[in-house]
């Protein structure tokens, strides 16, 4: 099986959430208690990913390496690639061409949370089908703010339609793709939208003309948020902070999860641990020694 690279999308100019944003990068900003690229990035390293590049803008992109530096601690690689300005989402992989390197590829999005009992198993099911694109659908409220799902009469998944402005269904299409090989060469034939960017749900569409497409509907037990807004935002850190502390767990951090899929060793674990000041996250993480 060929090894799926990651990518996480990770510039934009965050204008839903100025002033938050005026100094600090989207995805840099705190989901309770951990910058929310976290959650997209153990997103990846849950599908068993361990080779990431992070598209960021220029200014942002000294931050995140000081953040994650070059991943070895977590047992990865990560790699960083300017994108000066955004140019909609295929342009991830158009800039990620040479690292995909004619491997398949799962894209997601920086400020993309996902949750739910499962969601790890369907991730390792769709990186275990590298043939084929997957997409996560998620029924949402206000499906005007997303790239929406059509069905046919058998609920099969006809087109995609971004940011309707008339009701189609409530089914979000998620910011997680996974691509087969020739994600990034199909990208660079893509045309810009009315919008000026190149859409996602463009590329997707070549896919699905192909009968090329899994879209897995996420249920009832699943969460998905786009920190995106500050009413999002607030929602997933809330989100994050009744489970972590009703259960006495961490969710979407790197250093347990690169040791749960054995990424990293006893030592290493405890020496990542050792070396952080003393926090509860510190404390969370002490704790799953013992648990
Ligand atoms: O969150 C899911 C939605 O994400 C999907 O339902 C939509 O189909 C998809 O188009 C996208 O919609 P958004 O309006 O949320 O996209 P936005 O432009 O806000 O970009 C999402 C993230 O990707 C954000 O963290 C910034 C980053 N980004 C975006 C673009 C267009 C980049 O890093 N570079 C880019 O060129």
């Amino acid at each position: 099986m060929m090894e799926i690279k990651g990518i996480i999308l990770a510039g934009g100019t965050g204008s839903r959430l100025h002033p938050l944003t005026a100094t600090v990068n989207k995805q840099l900003l705190p989901v309770y208690d951990k910058p929310a690229i976290y959650y997209p990035l153990t997103t990846l390293m849950l599908a068993g990913i361990r080779e990431i590049m992070i598209v960021s803008t220029p200014a942002d992109l000294t931050a995140m390496k000081t953040l994650l530096k070059d991943g070895r601690h977590f047992g990865l690689s990560l790699h960083y690639q300017t994108q000066d300005r955004p140019r909609g989402l295929p342009d991830g992989l158009i800039i990620a061409e040479k690292f995909i390197g004619g491997n398949p590829a799962a894209m997601v999005l920086g400020d993309n949370f996902f949750y739910g009992q499962g969601f790890s198993a369907l991730l390792a099911k769709s990186a275990g089908n590298a043939e084929t694109c997957h997409v996560f659908l998620y029924s949402v409220k206000d499906p005007s703010r997303y790239g929406i799902a059509k069905f046919d009469a058998d609920g099969r998944m006809i087109d995609m339609i971004e940011k309707p402005e008339k009701f189609v269904s409530p089914w979000a299409i998620t910011g997680l793709y996974f691509f087969p090989a020739d994600a990034a060469q199909r990208a660079k034939k893509l045309k810009p939208s009315k919008r000026g960017e190149l859409e996602i749900t463009d590329l997707i569409r070549l896919y699905m003309g192909e009968g090329a497409v899994d879209a897995h509907k996420l249920g009832r037990g699943n969460v998905w948020f786009d920190v995106g807004t500050p009413d999002s935002l607030l929602m997933a850190s809330n989100f994050v902070e009744v489970i972590q502390n009703r259960q006495n767990i961490l969710i979407a951090s790197p250093e347990e999860i690169a040791w749960r899929m054995k990424f990293i060793g006893d030592n290493d674990y405890r020496n990542l641990i050792g070396a952080m000041p003393i926090c509860a996250y510190r404390n969370s993480l002490e704790a799953t020694l013992t648990a």
